[in-house]
């Protein structure tokens, strides 16, 4: 990967210009790991970046701009479940570094202390709703084999960036202090992903599980690259910045989609095949604000001192 391959220019505020056409794709760079150490010092350029201050602003008017054509229906409809599943993905996989990153600095127990890191656990629980809100029939059909034919085994559990986060967000994992909110979010997720899980496939059995038995003669990072691939992320040293811009496209993308067609779109039946795990007033609630779960994270992230991170 170039400099010029990564695709981090500030999102065109009014009308849709992700992937090039209405929900098309994009590539997503990452460094291979969060970095894991402040750098501190006088050096860090501190200007506040007007661009990215704007742009985080302008995701709390998106759809309501007088006259903003909204992207239009997709045809085929798998299209617009294909977009949400990549690229609600690849900003999830944003969001698991930034926690990273968050508790790295801090270590779990100050981090619950600080809002930023329940915003990027409540943004994964966003994202997990949104990749999930396809209907079954898509998923079963186009979603599911897509990725069986990468690998029969293809798994959640080869995704880089969640390994720093796994002990905070894994199925056991309640490493958050009692009674903090970042607990009650980690526990809200553990619950969204077995709602997404009995909704897309009430069988239960994921495809690892599936194909449980085929013992897999390759190390957990090449593991890694397929399922990077999948996702069309690849990986190389980029600063943090550019981090943030692909973030804001992505916001802005997905802000835009929810404007236009809502969580669950009326020609879709996403929405009557939700399991009762996922209609508690809880769930409800993390899917009614997802809008405003975006505009917080953007937030979270322009509080953060971004350049004072080390790049590897
Ligand atoms: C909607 C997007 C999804 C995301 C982002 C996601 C993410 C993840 C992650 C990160 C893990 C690793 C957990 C760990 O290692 O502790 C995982 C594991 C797992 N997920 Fe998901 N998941 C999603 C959808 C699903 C669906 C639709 C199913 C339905 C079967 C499912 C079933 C499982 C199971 C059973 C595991 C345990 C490991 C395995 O069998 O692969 N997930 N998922």
């Amino acid at each position: 990967v170039t400099a010029g391959d990564i695709i981090e220019a500030l999102p065109v505020p009014s009308r849709w210009d992700f992937g090039g056409h209405p929900y098309g794709l994009e590539p997503l760079t990452l460094s291979a790991s969060a970095p894991e150490s402040a750098v501190g010092g006088e050096d860090c350029d501190t200007t506040p970046d007007e661009d990215l201050e704007s742009s985080r602003k302008s995701l709390l008017a998106l759809g309501s701009a007088d006259g903003e054509a909204g992207p239009p229906i997709p045809d085929p409809i798998e299209r617009i479940f294909w977009f949400r599943w990549i690229t609600g993905h690849q900003t999830t996989f944003i969001l698991w570094q930034l926690l990273a990153r968050a508790m790295a600095r801090d270590g779990v127990a100050r981090a619950a202390g600080h809002d930023s890191c329940s915003v990027f656990v409540r943004g994964y629980s966003a994202m997990l709703l949104y990749t999930g809100s396809c209907p079954r029939g898509i998923y079963q059909q186009v979603i599911r084999p897509s990725m069986a034919l990468q690998h029969p085994g293809f798994s959640g559990s080869w995704a880089r960036d969640f390994w720093p986060v796994r002990g905070l967000l894994g199925p056991r994992a309640m490493s958050a202090p009692a009674d903090s909110r970042l607990r009650r979010e980690c526990e809200l997720n553990g619950l969204i992903h077995s709602g997404i899980a009995a909704k897309l496939v009430p069988d239960g059995a994921s495809l690892l599980q599936t194909a449980a038995g085929q013992k897999l003669p390759w190390r957990r990072s090449t593991l890694a690259v397929l399922y990077d691939t999948y996702f069309l992320t690849l990986r190389a040293p980029i600063p943090y910045q550019a981090v943030v811009r692909q973030l804001m496209r992505r916001l802005h993308a997905i802000g835009r989609d929810l404007a236009a067609n809502g969580l669950y779109p009326l020609y879709a039946s996403s929405a009557e095949e939700r399991p009762p795990g996922l209609r508690t007033a809880q769930v409800e609630q993390c899917e009614c604000s997802i809008p405003e779960t975006l505009f917080e994270i953007a937030t979270k992230v322009a509080e953060t001192g971004w350049h004072a991170w080390e790049v590897q």
